[in-house]
């Protein structure tokens, strides 16, 4: 049976030149270099120059992965962009990328499921694609989280970074088995009783502000393991695959220790984990996007390799999708 799936086409990312070290960041709060690698495992993020916005970040990846692919704008549809930073309240960040790269046809729209946003965006574009309402899609997540954070929070400060990465996903023809390139499955979920855990304490509608990130940290984390294997065992259920047939496992980079804690509940072996929390920090929707930038520039992410990325965030959102890059 032929059956339409999205392929990845083409991948790029941006980074903000700025890195800020844990040590830097001991000289405005009372935290430590070891304090934060032992919880964490993070040692650096990168944060954006004043006046440099989400928009910029995500046209910087978006015409990486352009070249990426060999393709310009006018080969693409639509543009999904995942983001809780935008630009603006309105007109979405995803509008202002279109017209960045000179792309004036089609659709853009942003997609808000905070650090799920990508895997909840790629979910998206995936269901055009199948259902044969576009060909391209320019998929995107990209945040500029340090414009949102209490600076004189150390339970929250020491923890985000600014970033953006993008994939282009194309329609290719599939026989309809786990062997197909593309994207094999996504599975998404939320659960908005767990609003309070992980909040932004303002907005256009509640207090005409823009509000900084609050979070219970703890309650986070004990939550976070459960509801990421939760999903990523749906994906296995959905494709008869499980830890062993997986090449490379790019899950949210938020904190180390969560995402060793799902490898090995999973049976994934370390090896196969990309890891880049330590030089990124935790970057929201453009975490995933960004890992698989590194590791698809690095070799270890090779075509027809099969690659589990996952998330969770603030809603609490959480999803995977399974893809044979
Ligand atoms: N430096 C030094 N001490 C700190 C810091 C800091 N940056 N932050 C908090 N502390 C202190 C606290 O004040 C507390 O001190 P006390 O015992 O005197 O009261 C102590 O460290 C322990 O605080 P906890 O919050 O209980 O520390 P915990 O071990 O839970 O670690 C952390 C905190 C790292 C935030 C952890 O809970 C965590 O990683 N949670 C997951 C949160 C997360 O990843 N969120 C990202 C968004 S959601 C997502 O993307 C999955």
């Amino acid at each position: 049976m032929t059956l339409t799936r999205s392929t990845v086409r083409g991948i790029g990312s941006y980074l903000p030149a700025r890195t800020v070290t844990n040590a830097e960041l001991s000289t405005t709060v009372d935290t430590s270099d070891e304090w934060i690698v032992q919880r964490t495992g993070i040692r650096q993020r990168h944060v954006a120059a004043d006046g440099e916005t989400t928009s910029m970040l995500a046209t910087r990846a978006a015409q990486a992965a352009l070249a990426d692919a060999g393709l310009s704008a006018a080969d693409i549809d639509m543009i999904v962009l995942a983001t809780s930073t935008p630009d603006y309240t309105f007109p979405a960040t995803a509008t202002q990328v279109q017209e960045a790269i000179g792309m004036h046809h089609g659709a853009a729209f942003d997609l808000q499921a905070v650090c799920s946003g990508f895997v909840f965006a790629v979910a998206t574009a995936d269901k055009f694609i199948v259902t044969g309402a576009a060909r391209r899609v320019l998929v995107i997540g990209a945040e500029t989280f340090s414009r949102i954070l209490d600076w004189d929070d150390r339970g929250t400060c020491v923890l985000f970074g600014d970033g953006a990465g993008a994939v282009i996903l194309e329609a290719q023809d599939g026989a309809g088995t786990v062997a197909d390139r593309g994207v094999l499955s996504s599975h998404l979920r939320s659960d908005g009783r767990h609003r309070a855990k992980l909040y932004v304490d303002g907005g256009p509608s509640s207090t005409m502000t823009t509000g900084h990130l609050r979070m219970e940290g703890r309650e986070v984390f004990k939550h976070a393991v459960g509801m990421v294997t939760d999903v990523i065992r749906d994906a296995f259920a959905a494709t008869g695959t499980d830890g062993e047939a997986l090449d490379w496992f790019v899950p949210h980079q938020a904190n180390k220790r969560i995402i060793d804690a799902s490898a090995h509940k999973l049976g994934i072996a370390s090896d196969k984990v990309v890891i880049t929390v330590d030089r990124h920090g935790n970057t929201s929707a453009a975490s995933i996007p960004l890992a698989l930038d590194v590791a698809v520039k690095d070799g270890r992410i090779k075509r027809g390799d099969l690659v589990m990325i996952e998330a969770m965030g603030g809603g609490f959102t959480w999803g995977s999708a399974l893809i044979r890059w």
